[in-house]
Parts: C-alpha cells; sequence; structure tokens
C-alpha cells in the first residue's frame, strides 16, 4: 500500500444501521458463572446464543465493542448457497462427499433462517431470489461450465443460461434458483430480544483476552474479570483464545468495498456476482421506499494493496457504466476470514480444548455460514449428532489444497513481515495535510502518523502488536491495518479487529 495517499470524506454509518436502532447493554462489571459464555456479538454469537437460550441454557453474550457493528453490520446480506465459484474446487479439493455436505449444511441454514422468520413473525424486507454466477469472458465460460457440471454431479438446482433477468449484458449466468435476500439487523434484532426475554446475560464494551483452562474453561475480560461456563464459543473472526489452534497461519483476512446508490435503470430481481476477479457483486434493496442498488467487491488481503479511494472508484465506474448512477448514498468496508480449503472451521477449537468451541472462516458468506455454525455448536453442545461435524472440524487437514494454501498463506505473512521491517520511511509529519495518515520518519524510524481535521497529531509505533508486522495507514476507514493477519488498529492505537489484543504503542512528539 503506498505511504501517499488522499484522504477520502467520511460517510454515514453502513446502511443497514440506518434503518434500525439496537438496544444497548451494560459492560460486564463483576465475576459471573452461566452455562455457555459466547463471545462475539455478530450474526453468528447472537444466533448461537439464541439457539442454546432456546434450548433453556443461561448464557452470556459478550461483545467487544456494540452489538452489531462488526462484518454483520457491513455485510450485502445475500442469503445463498451460491459462493461464487465453489462446488467444483471443492469435488476436486475435498471430494464430492463433502462438497455435497457443503452444499447441504448451507442450504438447511437457508430453511432455518426462513422457518425463524416465519415462527417469530420477524419483518426484515425478506425476498426469495435467484442467485447467478455471470462472465462475459471466454475463459471463465469453461469455468462456469465445469461449475456447472459440479451442480449436475452434487444434485444442485441450476442452469446455464446465457441472458440474465435484468437489463445487463453477459455471456453467460450459472443460476441457482429459490435462494433469498434481507435486512441483516433486521432479522437479528427479535432475537437479541428473544435471548433478553430468557433471561441471557448481555453485556457490551467487554472485551474477551484470555481462557484459563481448568476443568472447566473461564473466559478473562481486559479488565481482569472472570466468566465460568461449562462451554466457551469463540464467534471473533480469529478465535480470542488460540489454544495452540494456530489459527492465524490457517486464515487469512480480506477487505471488501460496497457502495449504495440510487441507479438509472432499475432492478427488482435477483443477486448476481461475476466468475472473474476484480469482484463485481449486486443486489438491489428497498431504503425509504425506493429500490436502490448495492454494489460490492474489490477484496485484497488487509493492509496490503492500492490506496482505499482506488476501490470505491473502481466500484462507482462500474455502477455508471452497468446501471448508471442518480445518487451516491453510501459506501463502506469491511473484512472477513478465509481458511485454507475454503470451508469455515466450526467445531473444538483443538482436540485438547473439548469446551471451548470456534466458528470462523466465513469467506464472505456468512449470512449462511454463521448459522450452520450456530447449529453445529448447539448440536455440538448438547451432545445431538449432526452429520456436518466432520466437514467443518477445525481439526481436518485435507492434505492436498492445505499444505499448498498454507505455504502461501505464511510466505505471503513473511513476506511482509521483511519487507515492512526493510522499508525506510522518507516522509515527514510536518509533510502531513489536515484529515491526513501516513507512514513517517520519526527519528530515524519508522511511524505512523495521522492529523486531524483541527491539524492535532496522533502518531503510533506501526509495529503491530500481534506477531510484529509493519501496519499500513488506510485511509478509507482512517485506521491503521496489518497486512500480517488482518488486525485493525485506531488513529490513537487501540484494537478495532483482532487477532492483536493489545493497543499500539503511542508516540509523544512534540512539533
Ligand atoms: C463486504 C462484505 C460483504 C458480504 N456479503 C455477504 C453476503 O452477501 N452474504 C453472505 O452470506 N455473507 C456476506 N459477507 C460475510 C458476512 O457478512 C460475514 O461472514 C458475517 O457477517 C460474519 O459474522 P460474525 O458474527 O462471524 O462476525 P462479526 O459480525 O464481525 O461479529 C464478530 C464480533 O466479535 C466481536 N469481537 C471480536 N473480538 C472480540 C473479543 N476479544 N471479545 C469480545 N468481542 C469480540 C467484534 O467486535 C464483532 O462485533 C460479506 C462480508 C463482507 C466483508
Ligand atoms: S495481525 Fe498478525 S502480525 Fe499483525
Amino acid at each position: 500500500m503506498s505511504n501517499e495517499q488522499v484522504n477520502m470524506p467520511q460517510f454515514p454509518e453502513p446502511i443497514w444501521k440506518a434503518a434500525i436502532d439496537i438496544p444497548k447493554f451494560p459492560k460486564l462489571i463483576e465475576d459471573i458463572e452461566v452455562d455457555i459464555a459466547i463471545v462475539g456479538g455478530g450474526i453468528t454469537g447472537i444466533t448461537t446464543a439464541y439457539l442454546l437460550a432456546k434450548e433453556g441454557y443461561k448464557i452470556a453474550l459478550i461483545e467487544a465493542g456494540e452489538l452489531l457493528n462488526g462484518t454483520t453490520a457491513h455485510t450485502t446480506a445475500k442469503i445463498t448457497a451460491q459462493h461464487g465459484l465453489i462446488y467444483d474446487e471443492l469435488i476436486n479439493t475435498v471430494g464430492k462427499e463433502q462438497a455435497k455436505l457443503y452444499y447441504e449444511a448451507n442450504c438447511e441454514a437457508i430453511d432455518f433462517m426462513r422457518n425463524t422468520i416465519r415462527e417469530l413473525d420477524i419483518d426484515c424486507d425478506l425476498t426469495d431470489e435467484d442467485a447467478y454466477i455471470y462472465t462475459d469472458s471466454d475463459e471463465y465460460l469453461s469455468k462456469l461450465k465445469l461449475e456447472e457440471k459440479a451442480y449436475e454431479e452434487l444434485g444442485i438446482d441450476g442452469d446455464l443460461v446465457n441472458q440474465l433477468p435484468i437489463d445487463f449484458q453477459v455471456k453467460a449466468a450459472l443460476k441457482m434458483k429459490n435462494q433469498a435476500q434481507f435486512h441483516p439487523l433486521k432479522y437479528l434484532k427479535p432475537l437479541v430480544e428473544y435471548i433478553q426475554q430468557a433471561n441471557g446475560l448481555i453485556f457490551e464494551n467487554t472485551t474477551a483476552t484470555d481462557v484459563d483452562y481448568q476443568d472447566l474453561p473461564l473466559v478473562i475480560t481486559s479488565e481482569g474479570l472472570k466468566v465460568k461456563s461449562k462451554y466457551v464459543c469463540a464467534c471473533t473472526h480469529f478465535p480470542f483464545y488460540d489454544g495452540l489452534g494456530f489459527y492465524p497461519t490457517r486464515m487469512y483476512a480480506e477487505r471488501s468495498y460496497l457502495i449504495a446508490i440510487k441507479p438509472e435503470k432499475i432492478v427488482s430481481e435477483g443477486m448476481y456476482i461475476n466468475a472473474e476477479q476484480p469482484t463485481r457483486s449486486v443486489r438491489y434493496m428497498n431504503h425509504n421506499g425506493e429500490s436502490i442498488l448495492l454494489v460490492g467487491g474489490e477484496n485484497h488481503k488487509t493492509g496490503q494493496g492500492i490506496p482505499t479511494i482506488l476501490h470505491y472508484e473502481a466500484l462507482e465506474e462500474f455502477a455508471h457504466q452497468s446501471f448508471g448512477i442518480k445518487e451516491y448514498l453510501y459506501r463502506w468496508s469491511a473484512q472477513d476470514l478465509t481458511t485454507l480449503d475454503k470451508i469455515p472451521y466450526i467445531g473444538q477449537i483443538t482436540n485438547n480444548h473439548q469446551n471451548v468451541l470456534v466458528a470462523t472462516g466465513f469467506r464472505k458468506w456468512g449470512m449462511t455460514n454463521s448459522t450452520v455454525a450456530a447449529l453445529l455448536l448447539k448440536d455440538l453442545i448438547i451432545g445431538n449428532t449432526n452429520r456436518f461435524e466432520e466437514v467443518f472440524s477445525p481439526s481436518r487437514f485435507n492434505g492436498n489444497p492445505s499444505v499448498k494454501e498454507f505455504l502461501s498463506t505464511n510466505l505471503d505473512v513473511a513476506k511482509h513481515l521483511i519487507e515492512g521491517k526493510l522499508e525506510y520511511p522518507l516522509r515527514d509529519v510536518r509533510d502531513l495535510q489536515n484529515d491526513e495518515g501516513s507512514v513517517v520518519n520519526v527519528n530515524g524510524k519508522r511511524a505512523g502518523a495521522y492529523r486531524d481535521e483541527e491539524g492535532k497529531l496522533f502518531v503510533v509505533d506501526t509495529t503491530c502488536t500481534h506477531l510484529g508486522c509493519e501496519i499500513e495507514w488506510n485511509s478509507g476507514d482512517r485506521t491503521w491495518d496489518c497486512p500480517c493477519h488482518g488486525s485493525r488498529f485506531s488513529i490513537v492505537g487501540d484494537v478495532i479487529e483482532g487477532p492483536a489484543e493489545s493497543p499500539l504503542e503511542k508516540i509523544n512528539l512534540v512539533e
């Protein structure tokens, strides 16, 4: 990432938050004992807490910031088992049986979400839609044909078509029928209310930092408080407690961008994603009585890549060319994790820590995968058999894809670790404009500086507190992002996203 980049104006909060008021919850202020401690207040943690509260367990849901403020509030919210071009690849890497289980688990998750919406009578703008992967290139046409063959092999209801139901030209598209889309926060708010009514305890602004694993696990918070429970569920992207599972070596973080526009051409059916890179993902939604479009893509590893503004500009250009833009409403970005074989890690964190469960690695398909996780975690805790346990087990090892991906993931980390240390920044803090951030040279050493809109300077040590890689400036979100495992820090160095747990060191610089 370039060190010199122009900052972009801030936009309002992501569109999902604009329409809904999520209740606020207190901080944990004393040690407590419950049946199950669930850490992470996104769709994964909330759905898991909901299911376990429904089973009569006393639960505590612990969130570092506010509920529903992480990736779940920044999603596109397509509910689908069409996770890009995946099934042909999975047949080749993990085999037909496992690929089929992955598909079926996601279909069951969609059914569960539909049933829950019906059962609790949730008004969350759910619409049934066909999902399409499209291409305009010959190279990807052959890949779509292989994916179509995989659909046939796995019994997936889909067709290769040469036209989309909207005014948008493509060479071909692979359609998966009867998928859905919704408003994720409208769906989750009633689940939070259910947890409250079932006497579940919910704590915000409470960061879990460790598990003291004795007979039973004790969650320790950053303020030294303890939550005693029979099971702990880590629904925090990188698990806040690793238990020597070495999760940072087995997953990588990718950021993705979204813009919301009022289009010239109205789209009122279907959900779309292209087959090639850079990704272009499109869905319509109703916003203040008008049909608008969410256009996403431009994913890249966190802390790496071109200045943020160029990603938004690329999406804007695509939206302009494809649909016309009447009004540019919102833009935001978020990140999610990908595992070595692209299948989430759901289950016991390691074989030695049977009572600490993890759910992560949803590869930007976490609306259904988080629900797969919640259903599976519930069964593991209750002791029910679940036929998807093996395919998602974090302890699986599918030699073929994993070894290659393990090496490339960790070589990439090593490269960034070394490159960052060798870089000698030339910029001086005096060169910074107001509302600009950059890596700078402070007394011959690399440092990160941001000058706010009033000219106040904030300087931090750029050494990531996770494993020591050098962080980079993200001009879109005004954060410091780590290229190794995707930790993110605020301008004053506080942790926004892990795996890092400690803040960056502050540097007091008198100008
Ligand atoms: C741009 C984008 C578009 C996407 N579009 C789609 C889509 O169309 N369909 C789809 O299926 N999926 C999509 N996804 C993926 C999906 O949004 C995510 O997989 C899903 O929201 C992840 O939910 P989560 O609950 O696991 O994480 P989050 O919502 O991020 O929740 C995790 C929570 O854990 C908290 N936390 C972290 N560490 C700690 C700690 N130590 N102590 C306490 N709390 C902690 C965080 O503060 C956070 O609130 C998209 C993702 C992105 C980035
Ligand atoms: S996130 Fe691992 S070194 Fe920064």
